[in-house]
């Protein structure tokens, strides 16, 4: 953990009752530095903490927008719960796969986009909705699929 990030972190102590209360933040920023937090980061937070490894790994793992993996420059996330398979987001998952030349759950070989699924985004009246690099796409057809990742650098 760079020390910037850990001076950010005890700042951030101040924010709340409980130092515990700081931990989401925290992940944030640690993984901020490199785009994914390591075991020995998830260690650092857990000593910073006063907490276990497994207390921070437990919420590290919890939530999908943290990542344990190095990850793409850009995250693609197409949801496929049922509001959005029902109006076709799993064809649209293959369709991004063949696209890439990769599977859910990957990242190109040129470290471009990681490639993931996810549930509900809470936005099905848009219905089938892509998560890209946090922003909500919707109402996303094959072609919008394509252009939006092709548009990523
Ligand atoms: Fe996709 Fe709810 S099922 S946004």
């Amino acid at each position: 953990m760079q020390p910037e990030t850990r001076q950010k972190i005890e700042a951030l102590f101040e924010q709340y009752p409980e130092k515990r209360g700081a931990l989401l933040p925290a992940i944030y920023l640690v993984q901020a530095e490199q785009g994914w937090v390591s075991a020995e980061q998830a260690e650092a937070l857990a000593e910073l903490f006063d907490l276990k490894p497994i207390d921070v790994w437990e919420v590290l793992t919890f939530y999908n927008m943290f990542y344990t993996s190095p990850q793409g420059r850009h995250h693609v996330y197409v949801c496929t719960n049922l509001p959005c398979s029902l109006r076709g987001a799993r064809g649209l998952l293959k369709q991004i796969e063949a696209h890439l030349g990769i599977r859910a759950g990957q990242t190109t070989e040129d470290g471009r986009v990681t490639l993931g699924h996810e549930e509900c985004l809470g936005s099905c009246g848009t219905a089938p909705v892509l998560r890209v690099d946090g922003r909500y796409c919707e109402n996303v057809d094959a072609q919008e699929a394509r252009r939006l990742v092709d548009a990523l650098e």
